[in-house]
């Protein structure tokens, strides 16, 4: 973590916020324990107004409400876990002996072409070993990757440094209630995100919220809906996203969109040398009203 962006991208305390009265705290650099290449390696961030600390662990500061509960769970797991090495594969490596699947640089190349701009702020939500953030930090002054699974995150930051990215802040939040300022994005992408969390809807709010007005969100889901992560009754369709997001339908939702583009896209990961998983997502660009 370079200190500079949090100047850039305030974080706020997920502790003693009150989104109610719009009252929040911003967490200050605290105590500085390792340094690499500028990065501070091990710290801890703390709030000023009710004193609650966050670690910050392999160059990722961790900012979760239920911060022992989360330390804990990562601490019981491998580093790196498998799904992180999965991924970690996915987004850097070639599948080169799937010659008749489709082309993940295809996928790769469609998103960055779909995300692009000139962005001051951008956000890549769920962005596990990072490969999309450091796409979207070329078009951008500052961007933020989010994800829950440290390991995934350590190993973004890794290539952070090797690479001498100076624009990208990485930390561990949870999208659903994210310690940020809202308003604050140009760009918000969740790549395969929607149907990993439990509240798809919240989700899209919370996306909704951090972003400015003409703001761009990018969606793109599988919508490979697990009962043991998303209640059934919180599955969300294509026609429902799209349809929420234009205001046509869940009028609830309160979200202004235009529909800029709209297309399927596959991508393959290798669950193992003879099991592999191919998906089609559903990518969506939209303009915020
Ligand atoms: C299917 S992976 C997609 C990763 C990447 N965006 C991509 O398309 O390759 C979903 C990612 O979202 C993360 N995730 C799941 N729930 C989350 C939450 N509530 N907040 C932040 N990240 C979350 C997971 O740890 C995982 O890295």
């Amino acid at each position: 973590m370079l200190i500079k962006l949090l100047e850039k991208i305030q974080l706020v305390c997920p502790q003693c916020r009150d989104p109610a009265k719009d009252m929040y705290s911003i967490l200050a650099m605290n105590d500085i324990d390792e340094i690499s290449s500028e990065h501070v390696m091990t710290g801890d961030l703390k709030c000023p107004d009710c004193g609650s600390k966050y670690p910050i662990i392999g160059g990722v500061p961790c900012i979760l409400k239920d911060i022992d509960i989360w330390q804990a769970k990562v601490n019981e797991e491998p580093d790196p876990d498998p799904v992180t090495k999965i991924f970690n594969e996915f987004h850097y490596g070639k599948l080169e002996d799937l010659q008749d699947w489709p082309d993940d640089q295809r996928y790769w190349s469609a998103l960055k072409e779909l995300s692009k701009g000139n962005y001051l702020n951008s956000l890549d939500l769920g962005c596990s070993v990072g490969r999309h953030t450091f796409e979207l930090a070329e078009m951008s002054d500052t961007t933020l990757g989010i994800d829950l699974r440290l390991s995934s995150l350590k190993l973004a930051v890794i290539r952070q440094i090797e690479h001498d990215v100076t624009n990208i802040l990485f930390i561990a939040a949870d999208a659903l209630d994210p310690p940020l300022i809202a308003g604050m994005f140009d760009h918000a992408s969740a790549l395969n995100l929607l149907d990993n969390v439990r509240y798809p809807l919240t989700l899209m709010g919370q996306m909704n919220a951090l972003l400015k007005p003409d703001g761009q969100m990018l969606l793109a889901t599988p919508y490979a809906w697990q009962e043991n992560i998303t209640p059934s009754e919180e599955w969300l369709t294509p026609d429902d996203v799209i349809g929420a997001l234009r205001g046509s339908t869940l009028p609830q939702c309160g979200f202004s969109y235009n529909i800029l583009a709209e297309e399927d896209q596959g991508w393959t990961l290798r669950n193992n040398e003879r099991q592999y998983s191919h998906y089609i997502s559903h990518i969506v660009k939209a303009k915020k009203n």
